[in-house]
């Protein structure tokens, strides 16, 4: 528990902008520099477990890989499991799969069909919200596999590039710590 948690304007001030990463024109909003430091990384993950707690998770889903750091410390927090969404190949299990696009190009997520109950809440969380093409890629397979998904947490939401609106057409309400326009 830490004593006093940062403001959202004291953590969006830890993240640090990257111009032309990975890509010419993409300003990278890095947090490398926002989990490096102690107070940035709990009260982030304290923000983060307020909402969440607040949904009603059951589970938290994180994807590979800064969704990881962030979902697997929230789900501690609350004391309910992680499902994580992998990259392909990673699980060595049959796993269901989906393609999808992001900002700087395409990828694979997959998961362990098994990983949840039917029925079972799962809040999905992530360290940023681009496109949405991550997170909608995610609810959907979170639903083949059985799981309501209709929350998803995020650090830091990049309103531009409209993916918070494409989750909310998915069902999925999106709620967020900071913004970067
Ligand atoms: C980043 C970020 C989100 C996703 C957001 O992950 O962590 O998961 O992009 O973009 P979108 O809303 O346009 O889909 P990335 O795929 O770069 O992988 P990483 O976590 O391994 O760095
Ligand atoms: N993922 C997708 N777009 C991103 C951006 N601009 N900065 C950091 N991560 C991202």
């Amino acid at each position: 528990m830490i004593p006093s948690p940062l403001s959202l304007t004291e953590l969006k001030a830890l993240v640090r902008t990257v111009p032309d990463f990975p890509k010419p024109g993409i300003q990278f909003r890095d947090i490398t520099t926002l989990i490096g430091d102690g107070a940035g990384l709990s009260s982030s993950i304290h923000h983060l477990a307020k909402i969440a707690r607040a949904k009603g998770a059951q589970k938290i889903a994180g994807m590979e890989a800064r969704g990881f750091i962030f979902g697997a410390a929230v789900a501690v927090q609350l004391g309910i499991g992680f499902v994580p969404v992998r990259k392909p190949g990673k699980l060595p299990i049959k796993t269901i799969g989906i393609d999808y696009t992001l900002e700087y190009g395409t990828d694979r997520l997959e998961i362990d069909p098994d990983a949840i109950a039917d029925g079972e809440r799962v809040v999905i969380v992530d360290d940023l919200i681009a496109t949405g093409g991550t997170a909608i890629a995610s609810a959907k397979l979170l639903r083949m596999a059985g799981a309501l998904v209709e929350d998803a947490v995020f650090v830091i939401d990049l309103p531009d590039l409209g993916g918070t609106d494409r989750l909310h057409e998915e069902g999925v309400t999106v709620s967020t710590l900071i913004d970067f326009e």
